[in-house]
C-alpha cells in the first residue's frame, strides 16, 4: 500500500517536470490540477495514516518537494508564455560570453579583378560612373555611332526586352559613355565598371553575361600617344612592371582609328596556352579616339575637344589571374569554387 503511493507520488513528480502548456488556456488547466484548491496533490497528504510510522518522514518530505516543484514549475511556465520563449533556454543564456566568430564570406573573382583594375585608375585621375544595364537603343547604339543595320543589333547578338525594339539589356559598356557626355562637361576622365549581355552560345570561353571596365577620357588636345601611355600603365600595373603590350589595328563605330591590345601572356602554363589560343597574346581591350560623330551626338564639339576610349574585358583577365580554365565556373555560383577565393583580398 505505502509502496504504491509512493509510486505515485514519483510519477506525479515526472509529470509536473514534464510539463509543458502552449497557451494560457492549458496553463490555467494544469494550475487548477496541481495548485487549485482541489489539487491532485492535496488528498495525498491525508494518506499519512496509512503509512508506516518509520516511513512517515521521508512520505512528508517528498510530498513537500511535489508541492515546492508544482509552485515553481509553474512559475516556469507562467514566464515562459510570456516571453514567447522556453525559459529553461533563457537560464543558460550567458550574455557576458564573447561571441563566437562570424563566417566570412569571399569576393568573387570578377569583383577582385574589378576592383583592382577600378584602384589603377583611379591613381591616374580616372572616377568611377556606373549605370543601367537596361538600356534603350540611343544610347547603346545610336549614340555611338552604329549604324541602323548594323550587325551588332542583330536579335542574334543583342537581347531586347520582351516585345520591345527599343529597350535591351546593354552589348557593352560603352553606353556609359553616352550617358556621362550627355550629362557632363569636359574634361571628362571615367571608367565605368559592370555587366553586360550578348546572346552568345555559352561554352568554356565565352557566356551570354560577362564584365567590362569602360574607359573615357575627354579634353582639349588629347592624342592617340596619350591613350597608348594610359593603356601602358594599366597593363604594366595590371600584369606586371616588365609585361609587353601590342596594339592591333581594329574596327569599332564609336572610335576612329580603332585598336585592339593584347598582353603577352606566352604559352608555358595550360591556362595561358589555352586562353591566348596558343599564340601567347591575351587580347584584353578594345580601344580607339573617339569618334567626332559621338562627341556631336552627344552634343560635345569635335572640333574644340578630343578623346579615347577604352573597354576592358574582365573575365579573362580574372581567368589567366587564378588559373581558371572555364569561364562557366565564374556564374554557376559553386561554393566550392568561391570558397578558394575566401583569403583573397
Ligand atoms: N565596346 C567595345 C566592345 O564591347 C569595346 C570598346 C570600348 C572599344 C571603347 C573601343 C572603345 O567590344
Amino acid at each position: 500500500m505505502a509502496a504504491l503511493i509512493f509510486d505515485k507520488i514519483d510519477s506525479l513528480l515526472e509529470e509536473i517536470k514534464n510539463a509543458h502548456v502552449s497557451d494560457a488556456k492549458e496553463l490555467e488547466q494544469w494550475r487548477i490540477r496541481f495548485l487549485g484548491t482541489k489539487n491532485i496533490i492535496k488528498p495525498l497528504f491525508a494518506e499519512i495514516r496509512n503509512i508506516p510510522g518509520d516511513q512517515r518522514k521521508e512520505f512528508g518530505q517528498r510530498l513537500n518537494l511535489l508541492k515546492q516543484t508544482a509552485e515553481s514549475q509553474y512559475q516556469r511556465l507562467q514566464s515562459s508564455l510570456e516571453g514567447g520563449q522556453d525559459s529553461s533556454i533563457r537560464q543558460d543564456l550567458d550574455l557576458t560570453l564573447p561571441p563566437g566568430s562570424l563566417q566570412l564570406g569571399s569576393r568573387h573573382p570578377v569583383t577582385l579583378v574589378m576592383e583592382h583594375m577600378i584602384d589603377i585608375f583611379s591613381r591616374i585621375g580616372f572616377a568611377v560612373a556606373e549605370d543601367r544595364e537596361i538600356e534603350d537603343d540611343w544610347h547603346n547604339f545610336t549614340a555611338m555611332n552604329t549604324p541602323e543595320h548594323h550587325p551588332a543589333r542583330d536579335m542574334q547578338d543583342t537581347f531586347y526586352l520582351k516585345g520591345s525594339k527599343e529597350y535591351l539589356l546593354r552589348t557593352h559598356t560603352s553606353s556609359v559613355q553616352a550617358r556621362v557626355m550627355t550629362t557632363q562637361k569636359p574634361p571628362i576622365r571615367i571608367i565605368a565598371p559592370g555587366r553586360v549581355f550578348r546572346n552568345e552560345t555559352i561554352s568554356a570561353r565565352s557566356h551570354c553575361q560577362f564584365h567590362q571596365v569602360e574607359g573615357l577620357y575627354i579634353d582639349i588636345g588629347v592624342s592617340f600617344a596619350d591613350m597608348k601611355q594610359t593603356l601602358q600603365f594599366f597593363a604594366r600595373e595590371m600584369y606586371g612592371s616588365n609585361t609587353k603590350i601590342r596594339l592591333r589595328p581594329s574596327y569599332f563605330p564609336f572610335t576612329e582609328p580603332s585598336a585592339e591590345m593584347d598582353v603577352w601572356l606566352g604559352t608555358e602554363t595550360a591556362t595561358a596556352k589555352k586562353l591566348t589560343k596558343g599564340t601567347g597574346w591575351l587580347e584584353v581591350l578594345g580601344c580607339g579616339m573617339v569618334d567626332p560623330n559621338v562627341l556631336s551626338n552627344c552634343g560635345i564639339d569635335p572640333d574644340v575637344y578630343s578623346g579615347f576610349a577604352f573597354g576592358i574585358g574582365i573575365e579573362r583577365s580574372a581567368m589567366q589571374k587564378y588559373d581558371i580554365s572555364d569561364i562557366r565556373l565564374l556564374f554557376e555560383n559553386d561554393v566550392r569554387f568561391l570558397n578558394q577565393f575566401t583569403s583573397v583580398l
